[in-house]
């Protein structure tokens, strides 16, 4: 197929066969980005490459008038995620500009489990290892009442094998996992599920472990100087912000005044996308599932060789969640999803509630950044 703009304040769509959905390029001779002839109506993602020669100026704003006129949130309602191809963004700072250009509004990371270190304004590292292990399919903050709506991944250094961005739409998930394993939606439609996230006191400066610990997570307003009441009125009014978590303070001891955090999270495990009005299975259930059976803790008392609690995602009820119902889901995600492949400077944008991402073992030196922005009339208390 030959390369069709999207240069165009009308055209909801790329590359639509039918006449109301044909792209309009008569209002601009020099189109920014096109589709690459990987299209499809429904491909995932869409894949756009800028016109030779473009220079960064000109990317951005391009961007920044796509998603001012709609034409970035019609893609992405069409096709869930966008891969900018052959970007050629050269740092975070880059990378910063061109997403700030889609007019979003940055997202505020509360309770995070994983460490992210700020390289530029919103871009953070994203997750970045062990190599060898994969990133099971997830929506990003699936596992929290508060969530990003857009999610940036850039490729600062390409990996030399491997390392793919796996994407899955979850509404379709949804529909597959409706028609296969109808007693399942019912019953976690019903029921919603459950998450446990785990932080343990360590010094605000450790980076022993990808995990974040306890003061990194919830102890933004806690100073060196306070007492233990006091940090952990702090700790829990941040916790707080998140109306549907519960806690449990463990493991203190005289070394351990404050104590480890044990979070829950009673959430649905079905959310509807605002913009299709469609249901999406929009959570961190298949991941949870997934890790827990890499750790060989499916089943009660749920304890990993180093002796820890990691259940897989039950009922929000404390049931567990038939493995049977969670295969079909691990099968369907397998069936359906696409792999990203990364090329240095590249960026792929994602509607985090119509799709789940993940990430492949790789070799070589992979850096990807990630930018997490909400729409701008979302909100969130602040503590
Ligand atoms: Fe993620």
């Amino acid at each position: 197929m030959a390369p069709t703009t999207v240069e165009s304040p009308r055209a909801p769509t790329v590359g639509h066969t039918t006449a109301s959905h044909e792209p309009d390029t008569t209002s601009n001779s020099n189109p920014a980005f096109y589709a690459t002839n990987r299209y499809k109506l429904d491909s995932l993602p869409l894949e756009l490459a800028p016109a030779k020669d473009l220079t960064l100026d000109r990317k951005i704003s391009a961007a920044s008038r796509l998603a001012a006129n709609g034409t970035i949130r019609d893609l992405l309602t069409n096709h869930g995620a966008v891969h900018f191809k052959g970007l050629g963004l050269k740092s975070a700072e880059e990378f910063s500009r061109f997403a700030q250009s889609f007019g979003w509004r940055p997202h505020e990371d509360i309770g995070n489990p994983v460490r992210r270190t700020v390289l530029a304004y919103n871009v953070a590292t994203a997750n970045e290892g062990p190599n060898t292990q994969p990133v099971y399919p997830h929506n990003e903050f699936g596992l929290s009442p508060h969530y990003p709506a857009y999610v940036f991944f850039y490729c600062l250094s390409a990996p030399e094998t491997g390392g793919e961005t796996p994407v899955n739409n979850s509404i379709t998930l949804y529909d597959k996992l409706k028609q296969q394993v109808p007693d399942f939606i019912k019953v976690v439609e019903e029921k919603g599920v459950r998450y446990q996230l785990f932080y343990r006191n360590r010094p605000r400066s450790d980076i022993s472990s990808p995990g974040t610990s306890l003061l990194q997570s919830y102890g933004i307003n806690v100073l060196d100087s306070d007492d233990t009441e006091t940090a952990r009125s702090k700790i829990e009014d941040e916790i707080r912000r998140l109306p549907t978590a519960t806690w449990q303070w463990e493991n203190q001891s005289p070394d351990n005044k404050l104590g480890d955090l044990r979070v829950f999270q009673r959430l649905p495990a079905v959310r509807r996308h605002e913009q299709t009005g469609k249901q999406a299975f929009f959570n961190n259930v298949i991941s949870r599932y997934l890790n827990a059976k890499t750790a060989g803790t499916l089943d009660p008392p749920y304890l990993n060789k180093d002796g820890d609690y990691q259940p897989p995602a039950l009922y929000a009820d404390d049931t567990p969640i038939p493995h049977e119902y969670l295969e079909a889901a691990v099968q369907i995600v397998n069936d359906t999803r696409s792999l990203v492949l990364w090329n240095t400077g590249d960026v792929l944008l994602i509607d985090n509630h119509a799709v789940q991402h993940g990430r492949e073992p790789w070799t070589g030196d992979r850096k990807l950044l990630a930018s997490l922005w909400d729409e701008p009339s979302v909100g969130v208390q602040k503590s």
